[in-house]
This record gives structure tokens, C-alpha cells and sequence, in this order.
């Protein structure tokens, strides 16, 4: 080994290391900056050290092309707001999924252009991370096309879809096979690489909106994968070391979130959840039941002489970007000697750790978030559980109804306090499109309105009562 190669192995080494310790640190909300931290050094490692790695054909490209994405990159990351963020992850993935197809069409040019004979063994990496890259490529594009409304974002669906869709994985197949036999004509390659930008369309469109986020983070395992492929095209340690991670940890994220939900990945991929709008007979709520609404001044009192209140956030405050008002009311309670803690559920908002990053946003202490299975025994003892622009993640149905498409959804069991209070608009369902029952309950009284304009009152209020 010269010593450049170990300069260069050690150097992905390190990498490696970084990109580990990093996932680790961002496990925890306190860390998580530093494990972001420690993953840039470890790119900009792996970055410096792949300019020694190979012979640069032209530097003024990759400094083009290296200023052109920085640009890209840091002006959408400032651009984009928080509730745009699965959107602009998808985007990212799709880049990722594409580059990784790219290199691998360049490795298949270089090869054929060479005239080598390339063997089954060469070849494979190659067309799997094509295959690979291509689907999460174009997957992602549909996905953010459906999450910034640029299409509907309900389920596409047809007669005999699944039937359309595995005749096109055939033709994948098919074509892979055929190259792998021998016949490497480019024309053979395109047809690969169009076949599977297709699937990833067609598996996609069928997937509603809302699902998006676990397609995502689906189709991301599946970029690291590519990835990780396209590092034994390339012979590069660091590419097989990130792309395993990425392929590892976004399979794992997949699964917590179909879990968190009460369904299985199959479901998400090929369920077409959203496309029919449930009937009133599975929503769980009594027919004709009462709703009752309070005014600011009553909710502000019930929640300034209580002892203690549980803050429940979802979506509904992402929306409202009501993160600062929060804080303000929790303030506001802690200063009048109420004990305030906030109730976090795995798939409250729309992407994992939704509302722990607003929190933190919010600087929140990270002491006062606890997790659904710790705060579920603490209502029974709370006084007030206070909604802030969460549904599902509160509905009671997931708990008693079976025919609910939501039945047997882990919720936080609000309705165990002394009183419930809901902010949200109006009586529209969340994401599941059901009712939630718990707007009945005669322990729940109901604040319409935006949650920002609402939490804002109430936090002025607190003060002055
Ligand atoms: P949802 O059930 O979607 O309910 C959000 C509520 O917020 C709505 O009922 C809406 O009612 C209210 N809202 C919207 N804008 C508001 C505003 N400006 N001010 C006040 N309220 C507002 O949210 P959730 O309880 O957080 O549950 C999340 C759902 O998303 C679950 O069903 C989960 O399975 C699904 N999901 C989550 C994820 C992840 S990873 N988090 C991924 C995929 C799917 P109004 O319109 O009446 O205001």
C-alpha cells in the first residue's frame, strides 16, 4: 500500500467513525447539533479525500458543479419552512437515489466505451444500483410532487394496478438479466434505466399524500443501498460504509413509523389509505352528540388554578408555527406554580421527531417532552390535558372502535384527565379523515380558531388571571 492509499483509508476511516458517532448523538435531542456537526467533518473528510482519490478529469467542473449545489443547497435549507421539510427531504433523496444511477451509468459508458468485456461480476453492482437509483429518483420526485400539491395527493389507483405494476418490475428484471448474459448494447441500458424510473412512479402514485413520509423513508433506505452499491462499482470504502448506514437506518425509521401507526409497510406501500373517505358508522363518535366550545377567558382560568397540565402538540401547531406561543403559555403556567409537561407521540405532525424539533425550536426544556409510553399513566393524575392541533394521535376510536381504519393505533390517552381542552379550527378530521369521538366527551371542551392566535390569548390571559 503507497502511502497516499493509507492516508486515503484512514481518512474514510475516520469517516466512517464520524458518520457513526453522529447518527448516535442525533438520537438525543440534546446532542443532536453536535451529531450533526460531527458528520459534516466527517463529508468534508471524505470529500477532501476523494480529490486525492482519483485523477480529476476537469477541476473547473467540479468547482462549478461543488458551487452550484452549495448555493442550491444552503438557499433552500434557509427557504424552506418547517412544514415543507418532508417535501424538501424527498427532493434531497431523489438527488441522492439519481446521483448514485449516474455513477453508475458512468462506470457502464466507461466500460463499453473501453470495449473490456465486462464479466456478470462487474456488470451486477452496476445495474443494481441503476435499478436502484432510478426508482428512488423518480419515486421521490412523485412523492414531493404530491406533498407540494403540484398534483393531487390522494391515491392514484386503477383497475389491475398491481397486476401493471409487476409487469413493469418484470420488464426490470428482464432487461437486467439480459445484460448480465452479455448483451450490453447502450440501447439495452437506457431501456433499463427508463423501465425503472417508471416503477418508481407507478408504486408511488398509488400511495397517498400523507403516507409520504414513510414512502420516503423508504425510498431513502433504498438510495443508501444504491449507494452503498455504487461504492463497490467504485472500490470506495467510505460510499459502502454510508450508504449501508443510510440503508440501515432508513429501513429501521420505516418500520417505527409503520409501527407507530399500527400498520404494516405492505399497507403504506400497497393499502391506498386516504382513498376512501371513512364512513360516519366506523368513526366511534355518538350519533347527535354534543360539542362544546369555551371561551379564552374560561380555558385560561381552568388551566392557571390547576396543578398540573399536559400539553398534547400535533400537527395543527406546525401549521401554525404556534411552537413560540407555546412556550409562552408553558412559561406563563411554570411562573403561577402549575406543572407543565408536554406529551409527545411518535407520529404526531408529519415526518419523525416533528415536535421535538419545533420545541427545541421553541428552546423548550428537552426535560419536559416525554414519551407516549411515560406519559400515558400521568393523565389519570393531570388536571388538564391541553390539544394543541392534534386529532388522530388523541383519537379514543383507535382504542375502542375495531371497525376504525385506525383501531389499534398506540394514542395518548387524553381523555384520562380531569379535563380535556382542543385547539383546532373546526370539527374537519386530521390526517385518517375520521372523527374523533373525544370532541364529545363531556370532559372536553373545544377552542376553534388558529392554534398561533389562540395559544397567544391563553398565554396573555394566564398572566393576567
Ligand atoms: P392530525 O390528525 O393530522 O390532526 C391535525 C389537526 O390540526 C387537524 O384536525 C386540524 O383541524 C388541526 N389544524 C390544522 N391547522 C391548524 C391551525 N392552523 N391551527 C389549529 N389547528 C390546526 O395530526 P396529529 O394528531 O399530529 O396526527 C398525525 C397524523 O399523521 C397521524 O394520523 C399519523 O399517522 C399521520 N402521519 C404521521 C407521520 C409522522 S412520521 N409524524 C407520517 C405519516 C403520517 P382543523 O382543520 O379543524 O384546524
Amino acid at each position: 500500500m503507497t502511502a497516499t492509499a493509507t492516508a486515503l483509508a484512514l481518512a474514510y476511516l475516520a469517516t466512517g467513525v464520524l458518520f457513526i458517532l453522529g447518527l448516535k448523538l442525533l438520537s438525543s435531542p440534546a446532542r443532536a447539533r453536535t451529531g450533526n456537526l460531527l458528520a459534516a467533518i466527517g463529508m468534508l473528510i471524505a470529500v477532501v479525500a476523494t480529490l486525492f482519490d482519483r485523477s480529476i478529469i476537469s477541476w473547473t467542473d467540479m468547482l462549478i458543479g461543488a458551487a452550484v449545489g452549495a448555493v442550491i443547497g444552503y438557499g433552500s435549507a434557509r427557504a424552506v419552512k418547517m412544514t415543507a421539510m418532508p417535501q424538501m427531504v424527498a427532493l434531497f433523496n431523489g438527488a441522492g437515489g439519481g446521483a448514485a444511477a449516474l455513477v453508475a451509468a458512468g462506470e457502464f459508458l466507461r466500460l463499453s466505451s473501453a470495449n473490456a468485456a465486462a464479466g456478470a461480476a462487474t456488470l451486477l453492482p452496476i445495474i443494481l444500483s441503476t435499478i436502484i437509483g432510478a426508482i428512488s429518483f423518480a419515486g421521490s420526485l412523485i412523492a414531493f410532487a404530491k406533498l407540494q400539491e403540484l398534483m393531487t395527493g390522494r391515491p392514484i389507483t386503477y383497475a389491475g394496478q398491481q397486476a401493471v405494476n409487476a409487469l413493469i418490475a418484470l420488464a426490470v428484471v428482464a432487461l437486467a438479466v439480459a445484460m448480465l448474459v452479455g448483451n450490453t448494447a447502450p440501447a439495452l441500458f437506457v431501456g433499463l434505466v427508463i423501465a425503472a424510473a417508471v416503477l418508481g412512479v407507478s408504486v408511488v402514485l398509488p400511495i397517498g399524500g400523507a403516507d409520504m413520509p414513510v414512502v420516503i423513508s423508504l425510498l431513502n433506505s433504498f438510495t443508501g443501498v444504491a449507494v452503498a452499491i455504487t461504492g463497490f462499482v467504485l472500490s470506495n470504502d467510505v460510499l459502502i460504509i454510508s450508504g449501508t448506514l443510510v440503508g440501515a437506518s432508513g429501513t429501521l425509521l420505516t418500520m417505527l413509523m409503520a409501527k407507530a401507526m399500527n400498520r404494516s409497510v405492505s399497507n403504506v406501500l400497497f393499502g391506498a389509505f386516504g382513498s376512501v373517505k371513512a364512513a360516519g358508522a366506523v368513526t366511534g363518535a355518538a350519533p347527535g352528540g354534543t360539542v362544546r366550545s369555551g371561551s379564552v377567558e374560561d380555558i385560561a382560568t381552568l388551566l392557571a388554578y390547576g396543578r398540573s397540565v399536559i400539553i398534547v402538540p400535533g400537527y395543527g401547531m406546525a401549521v401554525a408555527q404556534a411552537q413560540h406561543a407555546v412556550r409562552e403559555l408553558s412559561d406563563n403556567l411554570e411562573k403561577r406554580g402549575v406543572e407543565v409537561k408536554f406529551a409527545i407521540h411518535p407520529v404526531a405532525g408529519r415526518m419523525p421527531g416533528h415536535m421535538n424539533v419545533l420545541l427545541a425550536e421553541a428552546n423548550v426544556p428537552y426535560s419536559q417532552l416525554h414519551e407516549m409510553d411515560e406519559i400515558n399513566p400521568q393523565f389519570a393524575h393531570a388536571d388538564v390535558a391541553l390539544v394543541i392541533g392534534a386529532n388522530d394521535v388523541t383519537n379514543p376510536a383507535a382504542r375502542n372502535v375495531p371497525s376504525s381504519p385506525i383501531y389499534g393505533m398506540p394514542i395518548l390517552n387524553v381523555d384520562e384527565a380531569q379535563n380535556v381542552v382542543v385547539l383546532k379550527r373546526s370539527m374537519n378530521p386530521g390526517f385518517a379523515g375520521i372523527d374523533n369521538p373525544l370532541y364529545e366527551n363531556p370532559k372536553t371542551t373545544m377552542l376553534f380558531g388558529d392554534a398561533k392566535a389562540t395559544v397567544t390569548s391563553l398565554a396573555a390571559e394566564v398572566a393576567r388571571v
